[in-house]
């Protein structure tokens, strides 16, 4: 087992190599293990192909368990379908593990929660249809879940609905909040005390904004808006928020944000995860800084040691590229994202000249982030050679109202490296 460090706005690479294909995540903590479901997307088009499911011991190494929830034949979860943000709840009633989920069409102008349930957490779930409220299906885009401390369990909608389910979790009995966020989305929440926190984003498809919250004594409300938890401009760290998972450290609970940073078309390869620690005084909250990694023991920033090199390298140019060679373990690379930058192909040779990892990085970002872009998976210790190619492709997409976002050049800007 690696050290336990949760490196920020980089690929995450499972036992087999692979990225860590989750997105729109949940995390559940279930016999001392750590369950992630997310979305498991492709790097072409946006449809549904399932839900994955890793675990881990330390919330670093990720072991891939296979997809939760397949595509289905037909239906809400058919071809050309849309599944996203998976959120699991075990209920301890029932023993049963209850999934929900957005289900849409292609064009996202039919969407409906949907159900999906399972006797054990790394099984695989069956698909029960739409989620009902008054026999109704509960026709709605992006959700989270939140289980309160008596076990009762909500379901969260973008503009701020808010229902209670049913004991079982398989239906929706009580709305106990309405439009509490007009514009907001991808609700997610976490309860600190005697206080009910709730974030959500504001609508730019995979483009990122500055994240807000509200907070509430009860979840009827009155639910108050408290503004931004990140630094206003920072676009919540380059982040979407998807869920707040309780981490027990230390006899203390520290809520923990995990958001999304996007990076369409290419989800499966070069889209991650920003997962910071949420401090909580009285009524306010906020993550007063970004930790690119930090140890997920004691929930401190750290500062990775090894060996320092500079790698100065900028290009626009497809093809170009520059190589590297180290001797060590892992090798760390720094570079600068930006609205003028696009994929990078990443590879890495052993000493007979096999490529051994491959990876997608993506180098963009509305607002500019000179960072960590890269950690490469753990080696036997030896010699290798690291070669970062410029591929002329970037991130683009668009609103359904037709605006585009995303990136308008190709840059890869590289700094320096570490090795371990
Ligand atoms: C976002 C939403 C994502 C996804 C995306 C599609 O606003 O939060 O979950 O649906 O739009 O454009």
């Amino acid at each position: 087992m690696g050290k336990p460090y949760i490196y920020n706005g980089v690929s995450w690479f499972d036992q087999n190599g692979d990225t860590v294909n989750a997105h729109g995540a949940c995390l559940l903590k279930e016999d001392e293990k750590y369950y992630l479901f997310g979305e498991y997307k492709t790097d072409d088009v946006n449809k549904y192909i399932g839900f994955s499911c890793y675990s881990s011991d330390n919330l670093a190494d990720w072991y891939f368990e296979g997809l939760a929830l397949q595509p289905q034949n037909e239906g809400l979860l058919g071809p050309n379908r849309i599944g996203e943000r998976p959120k699991m709840l075990k209920n301890h009633k029932t023993g049963m593990f209850v999934m929900l989920m957005h289900t849409d069409d292609l064009k996202y102008m039919d969407p409906c929660i949907g159900v999906a349930t399972c006797d054990s957490i790394d099984g695989t779930f069956e698909f029960q249809g739409p989620l009902l409220f008054n026999g109704e299906p509960v026709r709605r885009w992006d959700m989270g879940t939140f289980v309160d401390e008596d076990g009762t369990a909500y379901l969260l909608l973008h503009e701020g609905d808010i229902y209670r389910l049913s004991d079982d979790y398989l239906t929706a009995v009580e709305k106990v909040a309405e439009k509490i966020a007009p514009g907001g989305e991808s609700p997610a929440m976490f309860r600190h005390e005697e206080n009910y926190f709730i974030m959500f984003s504001n609508k730019t498809s995979w483009e990122r904004n500055d994240n807000y919250y509200l907070v509430a004594k009860d979840i009827h409300g009155p639910w108050k808006n408290q503004g931004l938890f990140c630094p206003e401009g920072s676009l919540t760290y380059n982040s979407q928020c998807s869920f707040v998972f309780t981490f027990e450290a230390n006899g203390k609970n520290v809520p923990i944000y995990m958001g999304d940073r996007w990076s369409f078309p290419r989800q499966a390869s070069s889209a991650t995860q920003v997962w910071l620690p949420i401090t909580v005084v009285g009524e306010k909250c906020l993550i007063p800084e970004f930790w690119p990694v930090w140890d997920s023991r004691s929930i401190s920033n750290v500062s990775i040691g090894g060996l320092e090199e500079s790698l100065e390298f900028q290009s626009n140019l497809s093809g170009e590229s520059v190589s590297y060679q180290f001797n060590g373990s892992q090798v760390i690379v720094f570079g600068t994202s930006d609205c003028h930058s696009g994929y990078a192909d990443f590879l890495i040779y052993d000493e007979s000249g096999e490529v051994i990892h491959t990876a997608v990085v993506d180098f963009y970002s509305l607002v500019s982030d000179s960072n960590i872009r890269y950690v490469s998976p753990t080696f036997p210790a030896g010699n290798y050679m690291l070669k970062i190619m410029v591929t002329g492709t970037n991130g683009v997409w668009f609103k359904k109202d037709g605006t585009k976002f995303g990136s308008d050049d190709f840059y890869v800007t590289l700094q320096r490296v570490i090795v371990l």
